[in-house]
């Protein structure tokens, strides 16, 4: 996105230069769903998608919010007045962004936003993440925060859940922040540790395609949260503060304390499978072995169909008809119940599988998929 053009909407929307512009990626999850709010590991990077805001400070106690995506003209907002739950629109997530900051005593007095954004939403793919976190780093850097990705994260995650009110874990705004070009993140949800795994399939022959199914989703819509309620009550009946701390080789063990609770069962199968898969998939790509990682995607798919039960007849469609034209692995990525999946191939097999994909969802008489490839991008930045 040409950030000239985002700053020369700003000077005709607020009649000033800004004083900065900044960028923040949307991101796929190559594995670990479902984890981050047990306290376990997650694998996403970045992608090329950014949702860009040009920002200047004020000092008048007002903020103005403005979206290319949305009609009209900016809705202004006073900061003292920010309250949660208050707002059902967009605005939420950038208000609850500055919310969320003066809670944690940083003196903020208002700011004047415009943003665009190429980060299709409702797609799985972290718009609100790219959102809020773009709002982060822009007021972070003009009121001399100093704060650290891994906290603007945290604050960010704050404005989702206690602002706008879905109860989301901490991968997306992390994934946001803290991404860095040809890498995955691996990060341990737990005290948010990370390291920067090379995940560069170009270089080795392979791609990775998304593919956006155009079924929206949204999380504060009851089934994300019961998932994460169930999961709480799993780790309440094995006596554990998060279902991180299950170890793998004491799943049997696990699964058979809960007795007959089969919804119990299920879901602590798939986070306590998923952990192990992340650390498998960091070990394969460690060792040099990408290729290896595609079973265990499609493992991982198979565990958020039939444990997690999750997916939707157009992601299992899309993974099925993925393997059968010869992908090395593909599963659901993001929240579920919908938005996108993702497909590991050899480079040679990218254009009989897409049209393979197109042709399954035309056959299906479906809404035809967007499919493209997602390179690991770099996190949240100042562009000028
Ligand atoms: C959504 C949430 C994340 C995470 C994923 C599932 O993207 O925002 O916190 O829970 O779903 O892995």
């Amino acid at each position: 996105m040409e950030s000239q053009h985002v700053a020369e909407v700003f000077t005709q929307l607020y009649g000033s230069e800004p004083e900065g512009v900044w960028a923040a990626p949307g991101r796929v999850n190559l594995i670990g769903e479902h984890t981050d709010y047990n306290d376990g590991f997650v694998m996403p990077f970045a992608l090329p998608h950014v949702t860009v805001a040009a920002v200047s400070r004020r000092e008048d106690g007002v903020l103005r919010l403005h979206s290319q995506d949305v009609p009209g003209g900016p809705v202004e907002l006073r900061v003292e007045d920010l309250a949660p739950g208050s707002d059902r629109t967009w605005t939420a997530y950038p208000a609850g962004v500055v919310w969320a900051l003066r809670e944690a005593g940083h003196a903020l007095a208002g700011a004047d936003v415009h943003l665009a954004s190429t980060v299709p939403s409702g797609a799985g793919l972290s718009s609100s993440a790219a959102l809020e976190v773009v709002v982060a780093l822009a007021l972070n850097d003009l009121f001399e925060l100093g704060l650290p990705g891994w906290q603007l994260a945290r604050l960010c995650q704050r404005a989702e859940n206690v602002y706008v009110g879905a109860p989301t874990g901490i991968m997306d705004q992390t994934a946001s922040a803290c991404c860095e070009s040809g890498h995955a993140l691996f990060l341990d949800t737990r005290d948010l540790s990370q390291r920067q795994i090379p995940f560069d399939l170009a270089d080795r022959g392979m791609r990775l395609l998304v593919v956006d199914t155009q079924v929206k989703h949204a999380h504060s819509d009851g089934e994300y949260g019961k998932r994460r309620a169930g999961c709480e009550r799993g780790a309440a009946l094995l006596g554990v503060d998060a279902l991180r701390d299950v170890p793998y080789a004491e799943l049997d063990a696990a699964l058979e304390r809960l007795g007959d609770d089969e919804e119990a069962r299920r879901l602590v199968r798939h986070v306590v499978t998923e952990d192990e898969r992340v650390e498998r998939v960091v070990s394969l790509l460690e060792s040099g072995d990408p290729r290896a990682i595609g079973p265990v995607l499609t493992e991982g798919h198979a565990s958020l169909r039939d444990d997690f039960r999750i997916s939707c007849p157009e992601l299992d469609l899309i993974v099925e008809t993925a393997l059968a034209a010869g992908a090395l692995g593909a599963r659901m990525t993001g929240g579920g119940f919908g938005g996108s999946a993702i497909v590991l191939a050899e480079e040679a097999d990218v254009p009989a599988l897409t049209k393979a994909i197109e042709a399954a969802f035309a056959a299906a008489d479906l809404t035809p998929p967007r499919v493209f490839e997602a390179v690991p991008s770099p996190g949240a930045r100042r562009l000028r």
